[in-house]
């Protein structure tokens, strides 16, 4: 038994989506009246965690050592997607207070008032009413924030654990979204990313009942007051249907950015990963997207050493990525995930010919960042003020293609200002303060 906590942390691993669940999570912390502390101080710290790939899952168990150093004893939640595939297993192995799933959170303060009765304190049901409308409204957020539209994933890639700690593709109600982003822009919201694990499979019904797709979300989305632009994130090639290709050219705060995962340039691998798109089907949907918005910034996924991937293969992947022209991209080694068929799969690729393969990988995105950066000296463009620089005076922003700017000037974080890029480096470009229109 430990007393009822009185102050949280809430500490989110992985990727986007946790950090949305994160920040709910601690919001629904506050309704508690709990307040926030850091986590070497916090009565309860929350670990929402990734089960992407191994690394991250052995991070948890670390991470929960540390907290208990120094004979402190904090009240241990464990959330998000290793909470789901483990289960009561974290609880044998690390001793955990509580154990909650990434469908479940909602009931945290319930599970955490359990734990404080030394009742066992496990929720990872993935019920079918969704945990939303269980939660607290949004009420303070920065200039570019995360909403969740759709959750879940159909697709079954034969190396990937999200259809098992996610569950089932589900899309949340038009007007949730719609009040929600009216939230989010109310708490000082300018840009809002949306996120699903198949975003671009949203549909839903309209106020009037008509169905919808993302693009028609993303229109409804573009005449809320304040909102000025608009992201998503991530989407399947295999759901990049017409009328979100479309969009981008015709909704001006949909933002030139498309991250479309293609994992392997290799048609055998692809279809060994069960991706159900090919090489060449993935180029034609880049070759309509730079159709309708020729300048679109494009990014992608890419895993090196699938059990099988030879080096003709891996090759494959590489003149793939020298025919798109990626503006960012991010890339990681095959990981074994127990319980996916991959895993099982004979041919698993060692680790140095991963670490080769990766660094091949990885040169060639970053010579292809850099060029992409380098090409958009001397274009205007508007930045939304993310956050202070670390020169005195400096201001680090996002362009509309999603590079970092930075900026010197009088500004505060949430202005947008209209700038003309000067200069280039490889992972970001300067930026000069115009008073022109962007050009
Ligand atoms: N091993 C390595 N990378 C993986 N990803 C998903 N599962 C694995 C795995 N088992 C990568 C994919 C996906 C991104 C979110 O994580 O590239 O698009
Ligand atoms: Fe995982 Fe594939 Fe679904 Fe993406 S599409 S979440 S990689 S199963």
């Amino acid at each position: 038994m430990k007393p009822a906590p009185k102050t949280y942390h809430v500490k989110s691993f992985g990727c986007q989506m946790n950090v949305y669940d994160g920040e709910r999570m601690a919001e629904l912390m506050s309704a508690e009246g709990l307040t926030h502390a850091e986590a070497s101080e916090a009565d309860l710290v929350v670990l929402n965690t990734c089960h992407i790939r191994e690394r991250a899952t052995e991070k948890v168990y670390s991470d929960i050592g540390r907290l208990r150093k120094h004979g402190r004893k904090p009240m241990i939640a464990v959330a998000g997607c290793v909470a789901q595939a483990e289960g009561q297993e974290i609880v044998r192995r690390a001793k955990v207070d509580v154990v909650v799933g990434p469908q479940a959170y909602h009931n945290l303060p319930a599970l955490v008032a359990s734990a404080a009765r030394g009742e066992p304190a496990l929720d990872t049901d993935m019920p079918i009413v969704s945990k939303f409308g269980a939660l607290p409204s949004r009420r303070k957020v920065g200039p570019s924030a995360f909403l969740t539209v759709q959750e879940g994933c159909d697709k079954f890639c034969t190396y990937c654990v999200v259809p098992y700690t996610r569950g089932a593709e589900v899309s949340r109600p038009w007007s949730a979204i719609l009040d929600e982003a009216k939230a989010l822009v109310d708490a000082g919201a300018k840009e809002i990313t949306l996120l699903g694990q198949n975003v671009n499979a949203w549909e839903g019904e309209d106020a009037t009942g008509k169905m919808q797709e993302l693009d028609g979300l993303i229109r409804a989305l573009d005449r809320v007051s304040g909102l000025r632009r608009i992201r998503y994130t991530t989407s399947h090639p295999n759901d990049m249907r017409d009328g979100l290709i479309r969009a981008h050219a015709e909704v001006e705060s949909l933002m030139p950015f498309l991250h479309l995962p293609v994992q392997s340039g290799s048609d055998r691998v692809l279809k060994a990963m069960n991706r159900s798109h090919g090489r060449e089907s993935y180029l034609r949907i880049l070759d309509r997207v730079r159709a309708v918005m020729p300048d679109i910034a494009l990014s992608g996924d890419f895993i090196v050493g699938f059990p099988g991937e030879t080096d003709a293969e891996f090759a494959d992947t590489l003149r793939l990525i020298d025919a798109v022209g990626y503006s960012q991209a991010f890339s990681f080694k095959y990981s074994p995930r127990p319980g996916t068929p991959a895993a099982d799969m004979a041919g698993q690729i060692s680790e140095n010919v991963m670490d080769e393969r990766l660094q091949a990988l990885q040169a060639a995105v970053n010579r292809d960042q850099a060029a992409f950066n380098a090409s958009t000296v001397g274009r205007r463009c508007e930045v939304l003020i993310e956050r202070a620089g670390k020169l005195p005076g400096q201001m680090l922003g996002k362009s509309p293609w999603l590079n970092s700017v930075h900026l010197i000037g009088d500004h505060a974080i949430g202005d947008i200002v209209t700038v003309e890029i000067t200069a280039a480096g490889p992972n970001s470009v300067t930026g000069v303060e115009r008073l022109l229109t962007p050009a």
